[in-house]
């Protein structure tokens, strides 16, 4: 699918659609259809008394009127409209112009003039995320393929742009939704390796030997219970001139999470391939910064584990020491993300970097928290995260900070015969977990940890998010860097 800016004439126009974006009890943007067409879409608009509510959609048949159909789509009311709910509301559009088969649009949006490089942007991404499908592994009578979209005066660099960054985020996807027999964690390192040859990225990744001399016995054990043994995969990013700061994303990588002996019952252990979303987001920031050449300097790490109960799985019970020297007490193997992160952090904090973010399908108790469609964020950093966050919102990827202060309930995971536990019980669950992670970020360094167990994963078609993985992270994090690289 092409999409492109739309400079000339609406009149000129020669797809099969326009889509009229339109706010909430106004219809202004049909004023700019001729005059055929856009007494033809009122009229219809009023008999079917639309109000232009955010999800509404009318399609209006219109042969013979320069163009087969206009749709005309709510983006809600005027002062409520941000950038999301143009990603939104286009995602939702594009997924319903493949279902009626119209394989061509001109966007048209309620703004004058030519549109701003954020709007542009944001309405590209809704358009390539919402044309998304995983559906590989289905046998297809005959292909419906959308062609073309145009955006009404939009701006080229800012969909070049929109581009680099949904295609990451789609990337991310098809990696989240191969299941378990297709990425283990061997494939998922081929994968990198892949995606650093393709893109000119520094790739090195360490075997199940190497892990162990490197004293990451934390992944190390995680990972020994299954016949794929793991991986850690290490990418790099370096711009030309001097970098602006080194920033680290860290990846939960469970290319499936059974629990281990401490085995999920089976309605829990269904959907468990997207345990590795944090590392998939991280390839998928990987791939687009390398088209973005920021001046900053990224680095991936992924630490790709298959958590299976085995004669020679970890068991509850088991101390183990990670790379930074401390010891974790095993009690719940099914708390296996923080002890693969254990070391994967330290590992990062070796690197001396200025931040560290990590994305991790951490905790069921996030979800509780927070519901499904929010991250959890934790930090060390208050700077760091408020930043962070006011991107986010632009992004539409709902962040919610949890507090790291309650030292109270910080002793839960110091109940035990070594350093650090790695439960600390069912209240605060999301919480214990970061504070669990904390011990293994280097002194100094700002770190923001996102627990996205709800959001990486979507039960349901939504805006611009399909049923499966989602992405979550890779937008936000990406536009994250690109600040720091555009700031002086
Ligand atoms: N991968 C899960 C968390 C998860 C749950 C992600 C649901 C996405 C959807 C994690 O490894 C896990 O099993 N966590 C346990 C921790 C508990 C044993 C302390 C949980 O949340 O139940
Ligand atoms: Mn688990
Ligand atoms: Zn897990």
């Amino acid at each position: 699918m092409e999409v492109k800016a739309y400079k000339d004439d609406i009149k000129k126009f020669k797809g099969k659609s326009i889509v009229l974006l339109v706010y909430e009890e106004t219809t202004k943007t049909v004023g700019r259809l001729s005059k055929g067409l856009a007494n033809r879409v009122k009229k219809v608009l009023q008999v079917e008394s639309f109000k232009g509510k955010e999800g509404e959609i009318l399609k209006v048949p219109t042969v013979g009127l320069v163009v087969d159909f206009v749709y005309v789509a709510g983006l809600g009311k005027k002062e409520k409209v941000n950038e999301d709910t143009y990603r939104r509301v286009v995602g939702n559009i594009v997924r319903r112009l493949k279902k009626d088969k119209v394989d061509s649009a001109l966007i048209i949006t309620p703004r004058r003039g030519d549109l701003n490089r954020e709007i542009t942007k944001a309405i590209t991404e809704g358009v390539i995320l919402g044309d998304y499908t995983f559906d590989k592994y289905k046998k297809k009578e005959e292909e419906f393929k959308i062609k073309e979209v145009l955006i009404y005066k939009g701006d080229e660099e800012a969909i070049r742009f929109g581009k680099i960054f949904a295609e990451a985020q789609n990337y991310a996807r098809d990696l989240v939704n191969e299941p378990g027999n297709v990425i283990n964690p061997i494939t998922l390192a081929e994968e990198a390796q892949k995606l650093a040859k393709e893109y000119r990225l520094e790739c090195k990744v360490y075997d199940e030997k190497e892990i162990q001399e490197m004293g990451m016995m934390a992944l190390y054990s995680v990972g020994k219970g299954s016949v794929n043994p793991p991986r850690l995969i290490h990418l790099v990013y370096k711009p030309e001139g001097t970098p602006k700061e080194k920033i680290v994303l860290v990846g939960k990588g469970l290319t499936f999470d059974s629990g281990g002996l401490n085995i999920k019952p089976g309605d829990y252990m269904r959907n468990m391939k997207m345990d590795k979303s944090g590392a998939c987001a991280v390839l998928g920031i990987m791939r687009a910064i390398a088209q973005l050449k920021p001046e900053v300097e990224v680095h991936g790490i992924v630490g790709a584990a298959e958590n299976m109960p085995s004669g020679n799985a970890y068991r509850p019970d088991d101390v183990i020491r990670a790379k930074n020297g401390k010891y974790i007490e095993i009690d719940n193997t099914d708390a296996e993300g923080r002890v693969t992160m254990a070391d994967t952090l330290s590992y990062a904090s070796e690197l001396k970097p200025d931040k560290i973010i990590d994305m991790a399908t951490l905790t069921g108790a996030c979800m509780v928290a927070l519901g499904e469609y929010t991250a959890g964020l934790f930090t060390n950093a208050s700077d760091f995260a408020q930043e962070f966050k006011e991107i986010a919102k632009k992004t539409g990827e709902r962040v919610w900070e949890l507090p790291m202060d309650d030292e109270r309930l910080r002793k839960k995971i110091k109940n035990t015969v070594a350093d650090v536990l790695n439960t600390g019980g069912r209240y605060g669950g999301a919480i214990t977990a970061a504070m669990f992670l904390e011990e293994f970020v280097g002194k100094g360094i700002k770190w923001i940890h996102l627990d996205i167990a709800g959001p990486a994963w979507s039960k349901e078609d939504y805006a611009y998010y399909t049923k499966g993985g989602t992405g979550f992270g890779v937008r936000t994090c990406l536009e994250y860097i690109m600040k720091v690289s555009d700031n002086v």
